[in-house]
């Protein structure tokens, strides 16, 4: 079995494998220092929670992870506290670093002896229609070829992996949003206790965190914004401004890493093509306002490694066949919310006053109604696998 790319979808898929006794290569574009530092999620789910620990690799996340049961919603320089574990019958999110995730999963990895590739150049695939299936790539400056049974495609948005399946096979489907997120790492403990999700007539802003003594704040910007134009008094400036609320102060700390992502939401299907299965960011993409991404990745690849067990078990092949259709249904949903989300909190620049209008009828219905905020709570700390999977008898 080949798993190509390291982040997080990759490295769980190898783990889940491995402990069903199913070795596979992990070939990884990357250093391991670039895929350990690289900054992004943040929120854990319910489930994700859950399938990290039956990993084996919760023991950390278990100590160091700040459990949280809600979320705010800032407007018109109210906050409106979301109680999501009294509405969803105690289901709660958990705040742990995708670079922790990350590196429990290499260091496990590792621990085992299982094979794992930093710094390979020119990956591409071969022979995925046919019965021997080959990932190329270059390491330590030797051409090498991988023989396989199936590939796994975990090579995140910009990989080769969808790629290597044909245009008239693949359906696509996506949105590019008029706005970007500058985020920000600063060393300084977060003036909350939960996150802070404001929509404010400058742009969205969030105030997350990553541990008690590092917060982690994000503002709405231009997508065709400069970092460097971007000192860190103007950011600072701008998220006083975006989260204030009555009573309540932001405290400002070093900046230790700033960056600016684009914001899309992008679907592919089907996720398999012949001896090649793509997973996490490689088949979907959603703009981070619902906290889905890694989410997804993870529910993936427990969808996969479960139909790969049945395969080389020589059970069935039957949850391979399915792979694709069990996952789509949970893809949507985090594709609607996820666009949802990021409409009602966005400044839309090309919104007229009839969408300015709907907008905050909606912010106010959601932060009012215990069905609205029910709604929003129960996808936020994630449907459980079953309730969005066709079943398979
Ligand atoms: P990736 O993490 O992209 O991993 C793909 C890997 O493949 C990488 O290591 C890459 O180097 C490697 N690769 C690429 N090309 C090749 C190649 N040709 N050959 C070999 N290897 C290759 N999600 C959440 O759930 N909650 C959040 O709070 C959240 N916040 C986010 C905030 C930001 C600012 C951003 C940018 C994203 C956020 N996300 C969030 C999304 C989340 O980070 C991604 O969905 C997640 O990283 C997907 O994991 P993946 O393993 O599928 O892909
Ligand atoms: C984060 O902490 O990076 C984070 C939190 C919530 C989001 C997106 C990102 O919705």
């Amino acid at each position: 079995m080949a798993i190509v790319g390291a982040g997080p979808a990759g490295l769980l898929l190898g783990q889940l494998l491995h402990r069903q006794g199913i070795e596979a290569v992990i070939v990884e574009a990357r250093s391991r220092d670039y895929v350990e530092a690289r900054i992004r999620a943040g929120v854990l789910e319910q489930g994700t929670i859950e399938v990290l620990r039956e990993a084996g690799v919760g023991e950390r996340m278990d100590r160091e992870g700040l459990p949280h049961g809600g979320i705010y919603i800032n407007y018109e320089g109210m906050r409106h506290h979301i109680p999501m574990s009294d509405l969803t019958g105690g289901r709660a999110v958990m705040i742990y670093g995708q670079t922790e995730v990350v590196k429990d999963l290499i260091a496990a990895r590792l621990k085992d002896g299982a094979p794992l590739l930093f710094d390979c150049s020119d990956v591409s695939l071969g022979g995925v229609t046919s019965g021997e299936p080959v990932v190329r790539y270059t390491h330590d400056g030797q051409d090498r070829e991988l023989g396989c049974e199936l590939i796994a495609g975990c090579d995140g948005f910009h990989g080769v992996c969808r790629r290597a399946i044909p245009e008239d096979v693949l359906t696509t489907w996506g949105r590019e949003y008029p706005f970007a997120w500058l985020g920000i790492l600063a060393d300084v403990a977060p003036s909350t206790d939960e996150l802070i999700y404001a929509q404010h007539e400058r742009g969205f802003a969030l105030h997350s965190m990553r541990s008690p003594s590092v917060s982690r704040l994000y503002i709405q910007v231009d997508p065709t914004e400069k970092i460097d134009d971007w000192s860190d008094e103007r950011i600072w400036s701008e998220l006083h401004v975006r989260l204030a609320s009555e009573g309540w102060e932001l405290t400002e700390g070093p900046v230790i890493e700033k960056s600016i992502t684009p914001m899309r939401s992008f679907v592919a299907s089907p996720m398999r093509y012949g001896r090649l299965l793509l997973a996490g960011d490689a088949a979907h993409i959603v703009p981070p306002t619902g906290a889905k991404g890694l989410n997804l990745a993870v529910a993936d690849v427990t969808v996969l490694a479960e139909a790969l067990t049945e395969h080389f078990r020589h059970v069935s092949d039957a949850a391979l066949d399915e792979y694709s259709d069990r996952c789509t249904m949970r893809v949507w949903r985090a594709q609607h919310f996820s666009w949802w989300m990021t409409t009602m909190l966005h400044q839309d620049p090309g919104a007229d006053e009839y969408g300015r209008e709907l907008q905050r009828s909606q912010l106010r219905y959601t932060c009012s109604s215990e069905a609205a905020m029910t709604s929003l709570a129960e996808n936020y700390v994630g449907l459980r696998l079953q309730e969005t999977a066709v079943h398979h008898g």
